[in-house]
């Protein structure tokens, strides 16, 4: 079975640790631990802007993400994307104003959103914030810099690398970000072991056990969903709120354990596999033809002509981990101007990658697909 996310048990975990990773990379960057990347948004913008001024987002996005921006009294602008993800830049330039605080670039999927640099270039023409989020991908390095650490301040999410039930990082980039920071109750690592430590160390045992019975596991998931991840099963605030949390002793000890270089090379491997797989049908497009080297890719993301039934036929062969992204926010779905946001989003299907999947697994899903 290729299930979503890899297990506390896989042998990716065995050292350096993800702090040593990060001060290879960025040694002058300033960065905190938090449970979540909303809670480092937050804290990381808190200290400099004003309620009543205004954060342009793109419209491809989760609800949940804008909350902390809405906790501040910021106005959530969207901005449309192209069919590349990358910013509609007239779009972009036309909902920025003199409220404008920051703007927000998304690496998706664990790529540079196109037009990283010119993104950066608007934000200094027009005197705001550039936000880099990467929660998709702590590991993507692009053009030797680290992703999350191309703006003036950035995210990434542990918890979309690791088998952790919570964790982020907040980068202090800029000068004045750094200055003013102040960190609230949410920034740091706990040193409590909490109820949550225990049953997701519990759920990661029950998981190994439940490798075997796609349907028993599914059932199990389903139970134990809340707070896990992406899920439709929360409103945006429940999401934001559930998310207001110090990193747990147990995200601590897996990231302290992570083997960032054996990870990504597991999850490249991966992401080749699937393109082997799947290359040559018709009815499925890669969203990325390359993998450019420093990529740590989150999954590999494809439009289908028939998304339903082609996760339907990859769940029957025991991919369960595939899924849709995002869930649009309805403001978002119901506005022309996010036509192609919505398109995407109703076509993409978003297949696991993760370090806890043999290459082999996915051939043999390969070989069946054939059939
Ligand atoms: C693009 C993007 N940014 C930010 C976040 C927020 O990260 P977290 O769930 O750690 O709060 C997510 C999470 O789903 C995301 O997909």
């Amino acid at each position: 079975m290729i299930d979503a996310t890899p297990s506390v048990f896989d042998a990716s975990l065995s050292e350096p640790g993800i702090d040593a990773f990060i001060d290879r990379h960025v040694p002058d960057s300033a960065y905190t631990y938090y449970g979540s990347g909303k809670a480092a948004l937050r804290d990381g913008l808190a200290g400099v802007v004003e309620p009543g001024e205004n954060v342009v987002v793109p419209a491809y996005l989760s609800p949940a993400v804008v909350e902390p921006f809405r906790e501040l009294g910021l106005e959530a602008r969207y901005y449309a994307v192209e069919e590349s993800l990358a910013p509609d830049f007239d779009d972009l330039e036309a909902r920025i104003d003199d409220d404008t605080a920051a703007v927000v670039s998304v690496n998706y999927f664990g790529f540079p959103q196109p037009g990283l640099e010119r993104i950066a270039a608007l934000t200094d023409e027009y005197d705001c914030y550039h936000v880099d989020d990467n929660a998709h991908s702590p590991l993507s390095v692009h053009d030797g810099t680290l992703l999350g650490t191309h703006g003036d301040l950035g995210i990434t999410t542990l918890r979309k690398l690791l088998p952790v039930p919570d964790g982020a990082v907040l980068y202090r980039t800029d000068e004045t970000i750094r200055e003013r920071f102040s960190p609230s109750s949410l920034a740091g690592r706990s040193d409590r072991v909490a109820t949550t430590d225990c049953r997701f160390v519990a759920t990661s045992v029950a998981e190994s056990v439940l490798q075997t019975s796609p349907s028993l596991y599914q059932s199990v998931e389903t139970v134990l969903a809340d707070g896990a991840d992406d899920s439709s099963s929360v409103d945006p605030e429940g999401r934001y709120e559930a998310a207001k949390i110090p990193m747990s002793k147990v995200s601590a000890v897996v990231a302290d354990a992570a083997d960032p270089d054996a990870i990504r090379t597991a999850r490249r491997e991966n992401f080749r596999a699937w393109q082997r797989v799947l290359d040559g049908r018709g009815d499925v497009t890669p969203l990325y033809e390359r993998l450019p080297a420093g990529i740590s890719p989150y999954e590999y993301p494809v439009r289908a002509t028939d998304p339903d039934s082609f996760r339907a036929e990859l769940e029957e062969l025991g991919v369960v981990g595939a899924h849709s992204w995002p869930i649009l926010r309805e403001a978002v779905r119901e506005d022309d101007a996010y036509e192609t946001s919505v398109r995407l989003a109703d076509d993409l299907v978003a297949l696991p990658v993760h370090q806890g999947i043999e290459p082999s697994a996915i051939k043999a899903v390969g070989d069946r697909l054939r059939e």
